[in-house]
């Protein structure tokens, strides 16, 4: 059975924040569940995809668009599912709403503790990019 690529629905929430879970995404200055509702806040700029097989949610990616350039979060398959081509399909669908964007680029940032994903990302035609990033809170974190 293939994947099933569709915009994020109400009744999805405790799956998708699982999934987050499972595929260690979630820190405590993030709230998941914020997340969802900021990004479903912003229809026009943002959009969160999940990936459904079988009628469970197994992938998941929040992509969105600054007016200058595209970005990934929360790219997300589930344990027991990697391997199988559907990560791959979700940038592919993230990268897809950002072309329909007019967006010219697409940028993710991913955690210095997590080295296990940047071979991923470069068989994807991904690569580094040499900028330091900086940043600084807009409300009080947690
Ligand atoms: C990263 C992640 C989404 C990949 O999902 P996946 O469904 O296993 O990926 P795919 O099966 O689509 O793999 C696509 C390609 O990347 C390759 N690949 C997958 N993981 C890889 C890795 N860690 N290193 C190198 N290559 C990798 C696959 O072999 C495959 O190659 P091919 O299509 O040329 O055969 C998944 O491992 C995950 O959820 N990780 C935890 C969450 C995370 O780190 N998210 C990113 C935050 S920045």
């Amino acid at each position: 059975m293939s994947l099933t690529i569709r915009p994020y629905a109400d009744g999805d929430r405790s799956a998708v924040v699982a999934l987050w879970r499972a595929a260690n995404l979630v820190v405590p200055w993030n709230d998941p569940e914020s997340d969802i509702a900021l990004c479903r806040s912003k229809p026009a700029t943002a959009a969160l995809l999940v990936g459904e097989l079988e009628g469970r949610v197994v992938a998941s990616v929040m992509v969105g668009q600054d007016g200058h350039r595209g970005w990934l979060y929360y790219l997300a398959t589930d344990p027991d599912c990697r391997g199988r081509g559907f990560g791959r399909a979700m940038v592919a669908a993230a990268e897809g709403w950002l072309v329909a964007q007019g967006m010219p680029k697409v940028q993710l940032l991913v955690r210095e503790t997590n080295t296990a994903v940047q071979g991923f990302y470069e068989r994807l035609g991904y690569a580094r990019s040499p900028v330091t990033m900086m940043q600084k809170w807009l409300r009080n974190s947690a």
